[in-house]
């Protein structure tokens, strides 16, 4: 595997679990302030985030890279209200979409058609869920 493929697959394995932690609080704040659905929802999509992150993991050691499991700032776990908790969903859900974006055009780059093949998986992913981001 190209090290510059390698270094944005890495980073993506941290942008997907700073998403995962940052659901998860958001699911807490939700959960410990009377919005039991919510709360449900983001700890379901907190969890799907987690399944990326390790996704990636897998795909960069199985193609004789090393993946590294990052370290992560707390994330912010407090908010103003409902409307904040979907707005910073949608902005996360965008910015994972752009990597993503960024990846696919490197893996083109570098006639990386392998990765290139496997990023199409979150390329559909990111499409449903930005969507259904910016619909709630
Ligand atoms: Fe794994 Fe929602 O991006």
């Amino acid at each position: 595997m190209k090290p510059e493929i390698e270094n944005l697959l890495n980073s993506q394995i941290k942008y997907e679990a700073g998403a995962s932690m940052h659901y998860l609080a958001m699911a807490s704040w939700a959960d410990s302030n009377g919005y039991n659905g919510i709360a449900e929802f983001f700890y379901m999509h907190s969890e799907e985030e987690r399944l990326h992150m390790t996704k990636l993991v897998k795909f960069v050691n199985e193609r004789g890279g090393t993946a590294k499991v990052p370290a992560l700032e707390a994330p912010k776990s407090e908010f103003k209200g409902v409307n904040e908790l979907f707005e910073e969903f949608l902005n996360s859900e965008v910015f994972v979409t752009e990597k993503i974006n960024e990846i696919i055009y490197e893996c083109l780059q570098h006639k990386d058609y392998n990765t290139h093949n496997f990023m199409q998986w979150y390329v559909s992913e990111q499409l449903e869920e930005e969507a259904m981001a910016r619909t709630m």
